[in-house]
């Protein structure tokens, strides 16, 4: 039981640690560079697009606060477990709590919507964490997942990307199956889409790979690319060799 618990108290250490040190890394290059900010703005509208926006909203795992920029109208809160994180989230939302989402600060049915946007292959245990969401959740709120999936495109590149510092050990790569069955357990899933091809490689994360700021013609090639993934996304079968996942999923109760 102690060594458990100071094996899991280890873990959220150094991914503390490790997000502290990523926050620079998302607040200069990810969120920045003209390229990276155009692919994340339209990967954040899709997300958008398919949740019926009402308060109070939950950004779990809010990073350095970019979803905020969306979210004006509404009465919105992030939470992060990184100190760094949660500063510079602070410059964005009117409200942000230091705090673990596998043990949300909030009473029972409290949001009616919690936006995971690349949280749960983070969580020592991602079963808590949608046990979690379910709790605060109102009844028929909505969730939203957005989570790297592992897959023929990106199975070794994220295995070589995983060597560096900018992921901790608490860091999984979920088989589409055990992430659906994990949402599943709790929430009622409602639509799954896939994302993330060419673009999501080339454009997506300049903080760990920044092969594109050497190519000519990011005007045009930028909004191409993303064209391309969106065709290769709906493309039924192929569609699935993706590099992430978006699910809605909403509570029942019973
Ligand atoms: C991949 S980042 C995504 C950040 C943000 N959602 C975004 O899309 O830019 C994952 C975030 O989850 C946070 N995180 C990791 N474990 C957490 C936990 N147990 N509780 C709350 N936040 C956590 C990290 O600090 C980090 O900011």
């Amino acid at each position: 039981m102690t060594s458990s618990f100071n094996k899991e108290n280890r873990i959220q250490g150094e991914e503390i640690e490790t997000q502290d040190y990523v926050s620079e890394f998302y607040e200069n290059k990810r969120y920045n560079k003209p390229y990276s900010l155009h692919y994340h703005n339209w990967l954040a509208q899709k997300m958008f697009s398919l949740l019926d926006l009402g308060s109070p909203i939950l950004d779990n795992g809010c990073g350095n606060g970019f979803l905020a920029q969306f979210l004006k109208k509404h009465e919105a809160v992030g939470l992060d477990i990184s100190p760094k994180m949660v500063e510079l989230a602070r410059k964005r939302y009117s409200e942000v709590i230091l705090g673990d989402s596998q043990n949300i600060p909030f009473e029972d049915s409290y949001f009616q919507i919690v936006i995971n946007r690349g949280l749960l292959h983070h969580l020592p245990d991602p079963r808590q964490g949608v046990f979690e969401i379910r709790r605060v959740l109102k009844n028929r709120g909505q969730a939203i997942f957005i989570e790297p999936i592992s897959s023929f495109l990106s199975v070794i590149p994220r295995m070589i990307a995983r060597q560096g510092k900018h992921f901790s050990k608490s860091h999984k790569n979920f088989k589409e199956k055990e992430l659906k069955k994990i949402i599943n357990s709790q929430l009622k899933i409602e639509e799954i889409h896939y994302f993330g091809y060419l673009a999501y490689v080339l454009l997506g994360f300049p903080d760990i790979f920044d092969i594109y700021k050497f190519l000519p013609g990011k005007s045009i090639l930028t909004p191409a690319l993303i064209e391309f993934d969106e065709l290769i996304a709906k493309v039924p079968l192929l569609n699935h060799q993706a590099w992430g996942i978006m699910i809605l999923a909403r509570k029942q109760n019973d």
